[in-house]
């Protein structure tokens, strides 16, 4: 059986918790990717990094965010695989951004033939869980077997660790 891949995008820093703007050690998203890990020890773990770096100010993030998705902008990113042969399961995370994931999420994803392998996605958010981000995604990875999904309140994530584990082992 091949091996499981848990490849997600977050970010530490300025963030928008409960309506307040706070900054955070360690985005919310690698958390919940760090309990899945938990579960799932030997999977393997990308984080997705743009080559830019991302404003360090919400709202310059959040205006960019929406340039990016209307030029539907592809950015590149740091150290992306050469291929996920060797993987049959791909947990894919991230925040939402705008009613779906990072531009990066897809530019990670439409690198590879996703025919025959299965995606479990995971978002964290403010209140619109997964927004579009599954339509997205399946729209990137034709061929995917994509199982349901789990939205975590960003805020909340270290609440959710009992869900997750349900949720793997779904
Ligand atoms: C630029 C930006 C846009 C966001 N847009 C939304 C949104 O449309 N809907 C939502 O529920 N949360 C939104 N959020 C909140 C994040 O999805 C949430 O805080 C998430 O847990 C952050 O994950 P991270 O810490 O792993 O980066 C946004 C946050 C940022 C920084």
């Amino acid at each position: 059986m091949g091996k499981t891949l848990i490849a997600y995008f977050s970010k530490a820093g300025e963030n928008n918790v409960n309506g307040d703007i706070v900054k955070l050690d360690k985005g919310n998203t690698e958390i919940a990717a760090e309990y899945i890990k938990e579960f799932i020890e030997d999977a393997d773990m990308f984080k997705i990094e743009t080559v830019e770096a991302l404003p360090e100010k919400y709202e310059d993030l959040f205006a960019k965010v929406k340039v990016d998705q209307s030029a539907n902008m592809r950015p590149e990113i740091k150290n992306c695989p050469g291929s996920i042969d060797q993987y049959d399961t791909v947990y894919i995370g991230g925040p939402n951004y705008v009613e779906s994931y990072p531009m990066a999420v897809f530019t990670f994803l439409e690198n590879f033939n996703w025919e025959g392998k299965i995606i479990k996605p995971f978002i964290t958010h403010e209140g619109s869980a997964f927004g579009h981000a599954i339509e997205d995604i399946t729209a990137s990875c034709p061929g995917a077997v994509i199982k349901d999904g789990l939205s975590i309140h960003g805020a909340d994530v270290r609440g959710y660790k009992i869900y997750i584990k349900r949720w793997i082992r779904n």
